[in-house]
């Protein structure tokens, strides 16, 4: 089964095709990621309508180059994916549209994805991956644990309170008066930096329940730099060392607690697998701390490529294809959905902020 995925969600415009062969193993045939992010840099962030009119300029010539990329026609694709939510609702809308007229037109199914199930999934596309699985999702848009028990059946066991792991990343590069996106400049500094300078605050840290926050880790680093102005660059490097090194002691913490659970509840998983994604998954720390919490846990760490981490369409593609394979397929009328959790029984936390 060969699928199009499109994914259109925030500031990426992708397109990719994806073979599903009969013993469930995945191919990437082609998989094109045009990023705009030279487009928001000067606002220090995503703008949603700079976004979506980029996704409506670049998406069919990049299906046309994906397509040609695989040495496929329309024709020969055995269904459409596009990302459906969460995200920005002016770019889903471009993506889902454009998938649904190739749907209708070539008369393929259609398979309206969720993101973060794109993102859960990515593992399976990449070699044997048995159901369940702990999911950490660290992007610019979300952080959460979620126990994948299947495709379409996901537990959250844990949530940011207030802002997305990525999005402190930014923010913390924004008071440095670093560029967007801040996640690899914190990184690179941090590494010339002194992580002990700096006391800052580990939000939850040895809290019940394996929830995160990180909108008080900001509130202290903008004090500190407000007390500190005019900044020296050792200064900034002092900064992001504290920052990154509190950001890792309580992901020690909250994710060992995940790891505890997931164990309580499937005691007879023989090698439980811990997978890391999202665009903070390529941070060399973080990733050493996930390293040592699942290897004291008893955890296979799992982390896909950076370029299949981050936003793409291969994800979408796959997913779409788990889906199909299921005869899951989805309505010519299925909404594009700004807010989307993967698990709808999660409980909704209040809060400013709260990501799904
Ligand atoms: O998954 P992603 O590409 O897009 C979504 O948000 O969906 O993630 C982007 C986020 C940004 O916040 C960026 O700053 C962060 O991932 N990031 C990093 C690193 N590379 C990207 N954060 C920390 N360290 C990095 N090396
Ligand atoms: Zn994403």
């Amino acid at each position: 089964m060969t699928i199009l995925g499109i994914e259109t969600s925030c500031d990426e415009t992708a397109a990719a095709l994806v073979r599903r062969h009969a013993d469930g193993s995945g191919e990437i045939l082609a998989n094109i990621v045009l990023s705009q992010i030279k487009d928001h840099a000067p606002y220090g962030g995503v703008v949603p309508e700079i976004a979506a009119r980029a996704h409506a300029s670049h998406l069919d010539r990049l299906i046309g180059r994906a397509l040609a990329e695989a040495g496929l026609k329309l024709d020969e694709v055995d269904g459409i994916a596009a990302t459906a939510g969460p995200g920005l609702i002016g770019g889903l809308l471009v993506g889902l549209t454009t998938a649904k007229a190739l749907a209708l037109a070539k008369d393929k199914p259609l398979a309206a994805i969720n993101h973060l199930e794109a993102h859960a999934l990515t593992p399976r596309l990449l070699g044997r991956l048995d159901f369940p699985y702990l999911l950490l999702l660290i992007s610019g848009g979300h952080t959460q644990v979620q126990i994948v028990e299947g495709v379409g059946r996901y537990r959250r066991i844990g949530t940011t309170i207030d802002d997305a792991l990525g999005e402190a990343f930014d923010k913390t590069a924004k008071l440095l008066g670093l560029p967007y996106p801040g996640g690899p400049q914190v990184e690179i500094l941090a590494r010339q930096g002194n992580p002990r300078r700096f006391d800052f605050p580990r939000p939850l840290k040895g809290r019940e329940g394996c929830h995160f926050s990180f909108s008080g880790l900001k509130t202290a680093i903008r004090e500190t730099v407000e007390d500190l102005r005019p900044l020296s660059s050792a200064d900034i490097a002092d900064i992001c060392a504290g920052f990154e090194a509190a950001v890792a002691d309580t992901m020690r913490d909250r994710l060992g607690r995940a790891l505890r659970l997931f164990k309580n509840e499937f005691p007879d998983v023989r090698q439980p697998v811990l997978v890391v994604a999202g665009g903070v998954a390529a941070n060399q720390t973080l990733r050493r701390t996930f390293e040592s919490v699942a290897a004291r846990s008893g955890f296979a760490l799992l982390v896909p490529p950076a370029h299949l981490c981050t936003d793409n369409a291969a994800m979408v593609a796959w997913a779409g294809a788990e889906r199909l394979a299921l005869g899951l397929a989805d309505p010519l009328d299925a909404p594009a959905r700004a807010r989307w959790p993967l698990d709808p029984d999660a409980k909704r936390l209040t809060g400013a902020g709260v990501k799904a």
